[in-house]
């Protein structure tokens, strides 16, 4: 009698301290081994749903996240958004749902339609577009009360690009989750699993899809004020490389190569009268090339490559006007050459090659603007010619030799004037194409150095 009391005492004590520790009462199973799971049982925990699960409203709801961004499907630079997609684990606890495994047929775990329960408001903060979440996911319950809700998500994110080292630009985007109604006293958020787990899982699945590299993901924990409420946050910065080798191919190699080729055309004659329309055909693709491959370029901002293709652009019409600097330079020699200014006539002397210089050095010291040393020969030999020969006839005769011999002269004169001003033209030539050379390779390389930092 007194052991049955005191058996009796000490069950229903324990059962009062149990029901205590676990602040609840366990889901009644019986037959759960013989006809499956009975609604029944959940009605309670699914009656619930629309109130937060906890026992002790002052206590927050702890929800776990954590994510695998399984693709990068577009980053659009006009608008400034990446899309991505994205599954989404979220874990909390709901204290009304606990059996014990043993006396339920062995279930510890189960799938439970969403619909029939809580779910945490979880969503992102940068998130530009509908949420297009497919309806009737399931959840995980286990015997623990523990729920675990994955679901794909793509996610249309406001970032901020900057597209001015395209196409070898980084991007580092911010996806930041937080609950959309609970402030920090009644949710709070954790990290289901280390960020950089989530990263090496994203980038072993991201690693040869499309256009970006995944490279790298950071996270940190944020509480965000708005209107005197506190909202736990969770924010992650996913770092993308875009994989520049199309851009390569199909923008800066033709690009380059129709660029040497116009440097090449400097070596075509100046006088051949190829050169300018050759140049101008290669302008004229180059403008085609732009037009094609303008809607392989970012839509906004300026990108270096944009800068690069105008510095191209400019370079190309740059050596087609030298192209007809140097023709009609040559056209107004050789039709009626000016004369020469002296000082440039010295300076021929100075630059020309050494041969050149040798022949020429003679003249050196002669003044006035017409070359006089091929006067000088010509000079003489009327000199003799008239000491020889005298009479009206012979002075008539000389009068037309001299006219003749004048007219000779001037033409020889004004040979080498041209021969002169051609080769000044040459000279010109050469140096603009110095000129443009430098100014290429300078620029090239200054382009590269900005897209190497
Ligand atoms: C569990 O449910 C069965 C019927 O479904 C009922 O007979 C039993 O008394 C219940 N147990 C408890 C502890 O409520
Ligand atoms: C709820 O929790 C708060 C803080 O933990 C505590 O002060 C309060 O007494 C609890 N309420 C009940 C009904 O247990
Ligand atoms: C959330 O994570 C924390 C720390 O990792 C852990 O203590 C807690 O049990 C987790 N909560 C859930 C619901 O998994
Ligand atoms: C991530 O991957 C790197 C190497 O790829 C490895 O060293 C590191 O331990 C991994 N980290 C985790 C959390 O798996
Ligand atoms: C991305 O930006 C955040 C904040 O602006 C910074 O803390 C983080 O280091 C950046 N990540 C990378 C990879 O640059």
């Amino acid at each position: 009698m007194e052991r049955g009391w005191l058996h009796g005492e000490g069950f229903l004590l324990c059962l009062i301290l149990h029901l205590l520790l676990q602040g609840r009462a366990d889901i009644n199973c019986s037959g759960f081994d013989q006809h499956g799971v009975d609604p029944a049982a959940f009605q309670a925990v699914f009656d619930r749903k629309a109130f937060r699960p906890v026992i002790n409203y002052s206590i927050p709801t702890h929800v776990n996240i954590s994510f695998t961004l399984s693709a990068i499907l577009e980053v659009n630079a006009q608008l400034q958004l990446m899309t991505s997609f994205l599954w989404l684990n979220v874990i909390w606890y709901n204290p009304f749902i606990r059996w014990n495994p043993e006396e339920c047929g062995g279930i510890s775990k189960l799938s439970i339609a969403t619909e029939n329960l809580w779910l945490p408001d979880i969503f992102i903060n940068e998130f530009m577009d509908v949420d297009q979440t497919p309806t009737g996911l399931m959840a995980y319950v286990t015997s623990e009360g523990q729920i675990r809700y994955d679901k794909p998500m793509k996610v249309t994110s406001i970032c901020n690009l900057d597209i001015f080292y395209f196409p070898f630009d980084e991007q580092n985007c911010t996806l930041s989750f937080t609950s959309f109604l609970y402030t920090v006293e009644n949710m709070v958020l954790g990290m289901e699993k280390e960020v950089q787990e989530i990263s090496n899982i994203s980038q072993n699945l991201i690693q040869n899809k499309g256009e970006w590299i995944l490279l790298d993901i950071h996270q940190s924990t944020t509480k965000m004020t708005v209107d005197n409420s506190q909202y736990d946050q969770i924010t992650f910065y996913v770092a993308i490389r875009r994989r520049p080798f199309l851009y390569i191919i199909n923008l800066l190699v033709p690009s380059s190569f129709l660029m040497v080729i116009d440097a090449l055309s400097f070596f075509l004659p100046a006088e051949s009268e190829n050169r300018a329309p050759f140049k101008m055909t290669l302008l004229l693709g180059y403008n085609v090339f732009l037009l094609m491959m303008n809607d392989l370029l970012p839509d906004t901002g300026t990108p270096l490559i944009s800068v690069y293709f105008a510095l191209c652009l400019s370079l190309m019409v740059l050596s087609l006007l030298e192209t007809v600097f140097i023709t009609y330079l040559l056209h107004l020699v050789t039709t009626q050459p000016p004369p020469m200014p002296r000082w440039l006539y010295s300076l021929l002397l100075h630059c020309t090659s050494p041969r050149e210089r040798c022949l020429t050095a003679p003249q050196k010291g002669n003044k006035g603007l017409r070359l006089t040393p091929i006067q000088l020969p010509g000079l003489k030999e009327p000199m003799e010619l008239v000491g020889k020969v005298p009479g009206p006839r012979e002075a008539e005769l000389n009068g037309l030799r001299e006219s003749t011999r004048t007219r000779q002269e001037d033409e020889a004169q004004k040979q080498h004037l041209v021969s002169l001003w051609v080769q000044f033209s040459y000279m010109m030539d050469a140096l603009l194409f110095r000129l443009y050379l430098l100014f290429m390779v300078t620029s090239i390389i200054t382009v590269m150095v900005l897209w190497s930092t």
